[in-house]
C-alpha cells in the first residue's frame, strides 16, 4: 500500500507484510493514545480551570471501576503487542527446513557471497523468487550487518561466528542491501544489491560463468591438500573421529558434554581443535588457525556437511 511512497520501502518478501502490519499497529496505538492524552489535558485544563481564586479542589476517594478499567485495558493491549511481536520474531528467526543456503563473508568494505554450486559474487546476490533463502554469514574483520529493507530483515555479521538470516522473496527485481553496523571509514559505501529472478532464469544464471565446481568439492580437495584425510578416515581406524554422517548429529565430548555438530562446532574444531575433543580421542590435532581463510573454512564445512553416513562395507571403498 505504501510502495509508491519514497518514505517507505517496497514489500518484497513474505515477512514484509507481517512486519509492516505490526509496525502500523504500534504506530496507531501510539498515535491514538498520544492524541487522547494531549486532547484530554487541554480539555480538562479549560473545563476545570480555577474560576474563583479562593476555590479548593474536591477530594476524590476510591473509584474501583475506573482503576480496574485503566489497568485492564493497557494490560490487554500490551499482551496483544507481546504475543504478536513474539510470533513475528519467531518467524523471522526460524528458517524453514528446505532453504536454499548461501554463504556470506563480510569484510571492510564488501560483501562476498558463495553459492553451494560454486558460484561466487561480490556485492551482488542472485536468488530465485518464491524460495526460502538462508544466508549463513561471518566476517573477516569487524562486525557488519546485513540489511535488506524491502525484505524487512536484518542481522549482524560477526567475526568468528556464523549467524543466519532468512527470507523468501515474493517478486522479481533488484533490492538494495546495506551494511547496518558502523564498520569503518567506508561503511556507508558497503552496499550491494539482491537480484531476485524467476527460478528458470536463476538456474541459467547459476550454471553460467566460470565453473569452479561446488563448494563441497572444493572442500574435498582442500581436505586432502591439508592432509585431514590421514586422520579423519571413513573406516573408524583413523586417529580422528569419523566425519561421515556427523553434521547435524550430536557428539559426546571428553568432559561428558553433548554437542550438536553445526557450522560453529566444525569451525572451532578446525581452528581450535583441543577446545572440544570428542570422547575417546586424544587432543593431537594441530590448529589450522591462519592456514585457512574464511572462504576455505566454508568449503570445509560444506564438505563435512556433504559426508553422509555410509554402511561400513561401502565406507572403506569410497575414499
Ligand atoms: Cu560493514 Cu558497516
Amino acid at each position: 500500500m505504501w510502495s509508491g511512497t519514497p518514505l517507505f520501502p517496497e514489500q518484497a518478501s513474505t515477512m514484509a507484510g507481517r512486519v509492516d502490519a505490526l509496525y502500523f499497529f504500534l504506530l496507531a496505538i501510539s498515535v491514538f493514545f498520544s492524541l487522547l492524552i494531549a486532547g484530554l489535558i487541554v480539555f480538562y485544563a479549560i473545563r476545570y480551570r480555577r474560576r474563583d481564586p479562593m476555590s479548593v479542589g474536591e477530594v476524590i476517594h476510591e473509584a474501583m471501576a475506573l482503576e480496574i478499567t485503566w489497568t485492564v485495558i493497557p494490560f490487554i493491549i500490551s499482551m496483544v503487542i507481546f504475543v504478536w511481536g513474539a510470533s513475528v520474531y519467531v518467524a523471522i528467526s526460524r528458517p524453514p527446513d528446505d532453504t536454499l543456503n548461501i554463504y556470506v563473508v563480510g569484510k571492510q568494505w564488501m560483501w562476498k557471497f558463495q553459492h553451494l554450486d560454486g558460484q561466487r559474487e561480490i556485492n551482488e546476490l542472485h536468488v530465485p523468487v518464491g524460495r526460502p533463502v538462508k544466508l549463513i554469514m561471518t566476517s573477516e574483520d569487524v562486525i557488519h550487518d546485513v540489511f535488506v529493507p524491502a525484505f524487512r530483515v536484518k542481522a549482524d555479521v560477526i567475526p568468528g561466528r556464523y549467524t543466519n538470516l532468512w527470507f523468501q522473496p515474493t517478486k522479481p527485481g533488484r533490492y538494495r542491501l546495506f551494511c547496518a553496523e558502523y564498520c569503518g571509514t567506508r561503511h556507508s559505501g558497503m552496499t550491494g544489491e539482491v537480484i531476485v529472478m524467476e527460478p528458470s532464469e536463476f538456474q541459467a544464471w547459476l550454471s553460467g560463468g566460470a565453473l569452479e565446481g561446488s563448494l563441497a568439492s572444493a572442500g574435498a580437495k582442500l581436505f586432502n591438500d591439508l592432509a585431514c584425510n590421514t586422520c579423519h578416515r571413513p573406516d573408524a581406524k583413523g586417529r580422528g573421529p569419523v566425519l561421515d554422517g556427523l553434521f547435524g548429529n550430536t557428539v559426546k565430548l571428553q568432559n561428558g558434554e553433548i554437542m550438536t555438530v553445526d557450522e560453529a562446532y566444525v569451525r572451532e574444531s578446525i581452528l581450535n581443535p583441543s577446545a572440544k575433543v570428542t570422547a575417546g580421542f586424544q587432543p593431537i590435532m594441530p590448529t589450522f588457525q591462519g592456514l585457512v581463510t574464511e572462504e576455505q573454512l566454508l568449503e570445509l564445512i560444506e564438505y563435512v556437511k556433504s559426508l553422509k553416513a555410509l554402511p561400513p562395507a561401502q565406507a572403506s571403498q569410497t575414499r
